[in-house]
């Protein structure tokens, strides 16, 4: 049995910033659901949350948050006393635990499931009273030294000394410790109380319960990526970067064009297929869905959509709505609120579709604003159509048919209904239903009075012909 214990009380003084620092977002999750996503796979049966630093922020966004179907618990360490004070506040709900605790970080959001899963397993074969993440660093500058036995086949801890008390001697140490941990309950919950905090920080170190548990093993991480902490923005962002790398990767493997990946953005979310070409400047949010054959912009900005195949997007947004198999659009358009096109529409410069359904092969090419409207297959909505949709109250609907043709700068004032093979005339306000196959034009008549400008002035004006 496996129960996880997340530390999440501290303030992250180093963000800069009124949030808890496991509240900060990295991409499309907070840090903390992140360190919770690399629980996949574990069977959990208790996951405990230790709060402190805004208890009830953290709380109430966590509030849906399931693992194995079981919500979280809130443990709130009220004073930060350091991360072995943390960790004694398990000690009341886990005191009729049997089995292992987890113990992470709330701050370490790339963790691999596929890491935490093997660390779990070496701490089965080697029946070990503790067993900790390690990763040997180039740079160990402000981590926990981990001091190993290294003669046997398996790394066996002697103990971990944080960086501000290590000996100069010490410091040579490049293997860190990453703060993540996996513990037999049974001993650590027996010494767990006596910690003291006799040391530079003046804190109960989690750390030193690695001196007397035994056996206690490391296990070194091959991606030392995995375990970075983030303490600060410039971390948050370099870690942003390790993210969308592994997404991106994964999706060129799976046989997704991206030729420029530093310019484009995916969300963990976002399901793409062989075939789709994602063009430089382009990012792909929430929900997303991309069939084979789709062409994803330059510059386009595409969330919770789905795009059909062969579809292209360029240069446009694309929110909470679909596109349907073989469907252009833009350059600059914006499809959302749940815009659906059918096949093979062209949705064109500077046109918006709120809430809009059209049929198959129906074009609205240039300038146009439709909400709240249906629309045929194979009409043609013309430059400047706007659908009047709003009366300052409420939302009306526009019904167009199939084979309707609107002239340029019309205005549907809705609720309106026009038929099949409908033509409107350019310019005009149209505020009746109008039937099947009938012409309509409703604007003023071209009036022509021949020779006006000659009459209404002076004969001393007359131009002369010349230019001066
Ligand atoms: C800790 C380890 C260090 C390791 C490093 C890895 C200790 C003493 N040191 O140091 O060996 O190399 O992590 O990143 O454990 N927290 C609480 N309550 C507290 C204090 C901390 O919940 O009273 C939480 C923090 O919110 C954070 C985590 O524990 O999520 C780690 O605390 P932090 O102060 O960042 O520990 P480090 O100094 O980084
Ligand atoms: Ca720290």
């Amino acid at each position: 049995m496996v129960a996880v214990a997340i530390l999440a009380a501290g303030k992250g003084t180093r963000m800069k910033s009124d949030l808890p620092k496991v509240l900060h977002s990295l991409g499309s999750k907070t840090l903390v659901e992140r360190v919770l996503d690399s629980l996949d796979g574990i069977n959990v049966e208790r996951c405990l949350v230790v709060v402190g630093h805004q208890a009830d922020l953290v709380r109430s966004r966590l509030a849906d948050v399931t693992i194995n179907g079981k919500s979280l618990e809130f443990v709130e360490q009220t004073e930060q006393l350091g991360t072995g004070h943390a960790v004694q506040q398990v000690l009341e709900p886990l005191k009729d635990f049997e089995g292992d605790l987890l113990v992470l970080n709330g701050d370490v959001p790339l963790l691999r499931p596929s890491t935490l899963q093997s660390m779990l397993s070496s701490h089965r074969d080697a029946a070990s009273a503790a067993t900790l993440l390690t990763a040997q660093l180039s740079d160990p500058t402000g981590y926990g030294r981990v001091f190993c036995d290294e003669s046997g086949d398996q790394l066996a801890v002697q103990e971990i000394i944080e960086h501000r008390d290590c000996s100069p001697e010490q410091r040579n140490n490049n293997r860190i410790n990453a703060g993540i941990y996996c513990f037999r309950w049974a001993d650590l919950s027996a010494i767990l109380p006596n910690l003291s905090n006799d040391n530079d920080q003046q804190e109960y170190y989690l750390t030193d319960v690695l001196a007397q548990l035994r056996p206690a093993i490391a296990v070194d991480v091959e991606d030392p990526q995995e375990i970075w902490g983030i303490n600060d923005r410039v971390q948050l962002s370099a870690a942003y970067q390790v993210l969308q790398q592994r997404i991106k990767e994964k999706w060129m493997r799976v046989g997704v064009t991206i030729l420029d990946p530093a310019s484009v953005t995916i969300d963990d979310a976002v399901e793409l297929v062989a075939d789709v070409v994602i063009e430089p400047q382009t990012h792909l949010r929430g929900a997303t869905k991309i069939a084979a054959g789709a062409i994803i912009g330059p510059g386009s900005t595409v969330e919770n959509a789905v795009i059909g195949a062969d579809a292209k997007v360029l240069h446009s947004v694309v929110m909470d709505s679909e596109v349907g198999p073989s469907t252009r659009v833009g350059p600059f358009a914006h499809l959302r609120g749940n815009a659906v096109t059918g096949e093979g529409c062209r949705i064109g410069n500077f046109v918006e579709l709120k809430k809009t359904t059209l049929g198959d092969r129906t074009n609205v090419s240039h300038l146009s604003y439709l909400g709240d409207a249906t629309v045929g297959n194979r009409s043609n909505i013309g430059a400047g159509t706007i659908t009047a949709n709003y009366d300052g109250v409420n939302k009306h609907k526009t019904v167009i048919g199939d084979r309707t043709k609107t002239g340029s700068n019309s205005v549907l004032v809705a609720p309106i209904t026009l038929g099949d093979d409908v033509t409107v005339g350019a310019g005009s306000t149209i505020t009746k239903n109008v039937q099947d196959d009938a012409l309509v034009v409703a604007r003023s008549r071209q009036m022509i009075k021949p020779g006006w400008r000659l009459k209404s002035r002076p004969s001393t004006e007359k131009p002369s012909g010349k230019s001066q």
